[in-house]
């Protein structure tokens, strides 16, 4: 199993933050954003990652991390030159991937207790892909399930009307078929190849599991929600929950 952090995107509704840094290093508690996802990969027993960013803020990124021997972990880094969406930046871990089962992390994506139980659900899984549900007030922010006891029905990417409070938050687990479906994806209205395309595909297949996230949650996006996961983990002095 291999770790894949999605970090680049050019963190528009974070501006003027935003101008001179990466999203993803800004603090969160006491520590630069991007921690955390490491941090839940490798307390999943995750240690092969690949860090992906903008060009502009790869040299920031590598400072920061390093080779991954302060986490136990060994970093590869690749650049996306553009944004192209969450599809298309997981695209370039093709060939880091090389056939392996792969946990996808958004690297603004900030969870109260490890993921490391929903790996071992999807460790267990034959086959497919099981991503994370988590019910928000806000639906219209986020890809929305509809969902039967095991597996997801349909997800819709930014409804106006929410079918649900169901949101795919933002840690999806793939096998190998995934990057077949990648090539299958067309661009959304807004221009990008949306990762929930590419969970539709697994939809269709009868093969997209998920667990219900424990505890709080916050996807760092915006001033109220980077607000919320820096108490979250200033409170619990970034220690992530068992
Ligand atoms: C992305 C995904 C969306 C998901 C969200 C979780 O949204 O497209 O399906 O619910 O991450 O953070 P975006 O960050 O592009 O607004």
């Amino acid at each position: 199993m291999k770790g894949i952090i999605l970090a680049g995107g050019v963190g528009t509704r974070l501006n003027p933050l935003t101008e001179i840094t990466n999203k993803h290093l800004l603090p969160v508690g006491r520590e630069p954003m991007i921690w955390h996802p490491v941090k839940q990969l490798s307390g999943a027993d995750i240690t092969d990652i690949i860090v992906i960013t903008s060009t502009h803020h790869m040299g920031s990124v590598v400072n920061s991390l390093g080779s991954g021997q302060r986490f136990g972990c060994q970093f590869t880094y690749r650049v996306q030159e553009e944004a192209g969406g969450i599809a298309h930046a997981l695209d370039l871990a093709r060939q880091f991937a090389g056939g392996d089962d792969i946990v996808v992390l958004l690297g603004d994506n900030i969870f109260e207790y490890t993921i490391a139980p929903y790996v071992d659900a999807f460790r267990r899984q034959e086959k497919g892909a099981r991503v994370l549900v988590k019910e928000v007030g806000d639906p219209e922010r986020f890809g929305i399930a509809a969902l039967d006891e095991k597996h997801i029905l349909e997800i819709e990417e930014k409804p106006d009307r929410p079918k649900s409070n169901f949101a795919v938050v933002g840690c999806y687990m793939y096998d190998d078929q995934v990057f077949g479906m990648i090539d299958r994806i067309e661009p959304s209205k807004r221009g990008e190849l949306e990762i929930t395309s590419v969970n539709n595909l697994y939809v269709d297949r009868g093969e997209l599991e998920y667990s219900f996230v424990r505890g709080r949650w916050a996807d760092a996006g915006t001033f109220e929600s980077l607000n919320d996961a820096n108490a979250l983990l200033l409170g619990n002095d970034n220690r992530i929950l068992s």
